[in-house]
């Protein structure tokens, strides 16, 4: 059969990610490329009284065709835990955050409109706005994520203008940086100014290690800002659960998109959900998975200070999340030292995969949650074992 695509269909890549992720899930290797939360922090005993709870209270409720908002007493949970005023009409439960940028893509998108990313920026974000055809800018960003001057000024005029920018204050994924105080009044203050939508996704927010990062960017900027949380990173992304909170002006399109897509998210998670936070559970669970990544994170940084030591490797100290962001030596190609880096057994994510334009060829993203301290030991020495040699191979 000759199947005629959708010119849209060249748009759909596969995840270069995943590519990766099939080769080191080999038995024996040490990943640091997953984008996973540690399986040690699921509630597994927590979902399955709440399994049954649900099924006994209102069995035939959860597993009925339900609203496309969502279920109203998870969206209500939603709304009073954000840290802004928001009414819980104004949350749509989406089928994880996931769900939340291909939905925004669809309402916002025509082809070739302008759509503002940081450098580097979230992979999947750039999937699920490729096939709308935008034309996808990369704005200037340092340690503290997107520079507000460049914002404003890639921001575009008239009908040129952004449709949105695309920011990720919090634990970035790929670089694990973070927005300052600062950054973020001068970020808001720019975008107001000129009139640019910000879309703001915040998976990683609960996540932080000493302190809780400054507040949101839509909470300074709600009438001009579309926001994506996620339960992912706090209870199980099997849940495929997330949420969008959007201006009232735009909430029916969005709804309208989130019908045509999948009717609504599965209501039995979203009992399940409602049902497992509904008792303060998030405030004694989260505290755990901080405490747990942390440790992995200062392994991580004592490990890449040991073993690099005289290699001209630099990274950053990310304060939350789940990523570490290196650079390699003058020279290495990243890409290229994976291929080496997998023959010994441990695997990281090339940089080059999260950049619009200009990717870095030497830049390395390094998940510290999945392993444990031993393997981000045994695996951050292969690493360096192998960069060794790469770099006295080439000179
Ligand atoms: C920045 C960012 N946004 C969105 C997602 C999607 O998360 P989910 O669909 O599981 O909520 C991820 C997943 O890793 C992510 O890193």
């Amino acid at each position: 059969m000759n199947w005629t695509l959708a010119a849209r269909a060249a748009k759909m890549n596969p995840s270069v990610i995943r590519e990766i992720l099939k080769v080191t899930e080999r038995p024996g290797i040490i990943s640091f490329a997953g984008g996973l939360p540690s399986p040690l922090t699921f509630p597994v005993a927590e979902f399955q009284a709440a399994c049954a709870r649900v099924l006994t209270s209102d069995g035939a409720g959860a597993l009925q065709y339900a609203a496309s908002e969502g279920y109203g007493p998870l969206r209500e949970q939603v709304a009073a835990q954000l840290p802004w005023k928001v009414s819980p009409s104004q949350v749509l439960i989406t089928t994880g955050s996931q769900q939340g940028l291909d939905l925004v893509a669809k309402v916002m998108i025509d082809p070739g409109s302008r759509v503002l990313v940081e450098t580097p920026t979230y992979l999947g974000a750039l999937q699920a706005f490729s096939p709308m055809e935008p034309d996808v800018v990369g704005v200037e960003s340092d340690d503290e994520g997107v520079s507000a001057e460049d914002l404003a000024r890639r921001a575009g005029e008239g009908a040129g203008r952004a449709r949105f920018a695309y920011l990720l204050p919090n634990f970035q994924n790929p670089t694990g940086r973070t927005m300052s105080e600062a950054r973020r009044a001068a970020v808001v203050e720019a975008a107001a100014r000129v009139g640019l939508p910000l879309l703001e996704d915040n998976p990683y927010g609960e996540l932080w290690f000493d302190a809780p990062p400054p507040p949101p960017l839509t909470a300074r900027h709600p009438e001009g800002s579309l926001y994506l949380g996620s339960f992912s990173k706090v209870l199980a992304p099997g849940l495929r659960l997330g949420f969008l909170v959007a201006p009232p002006a735009l909430y029916p399109k969005l709804l309208q998109a989130k019908q045509a897509a999948d009717l609504h998210t599965p209501g039995f998670n979203q009992r399940m959900v409602a049902e497992v936070m509904k008792d303060g559970f998030l405030d004694r669970h989260v505290p755990t998975i901080r405490a747990l990544y942390k440790s992995q994170r200062d392994a991580m940084l004592a490990a890449l200070s040991r073993e690099m030591a005289g290699l001209d490797v630099t990274w950053n100290v990310p304060v939350g999340g789940m990523f570490l962001w290196a650079r390699l030596p003058q020279g290495v190609d990243s890409a290229q030292l994976l291929l080496e880096a997998v023959e010994r057994n441990v695997a990281f994510v090339p940089g080059a995969a999260f950049y619009a334009q200009g990717a870095d060829p030497r830049t390395i993203r390094l998940s510290f949650v999945t392993s444990t301290v031993a393997q981000i030991d045994t695996g951050i020495a292969e690493l360096a074992r192998t960069l060794r040699e790469h770099v006295s191979r080439r000179t």
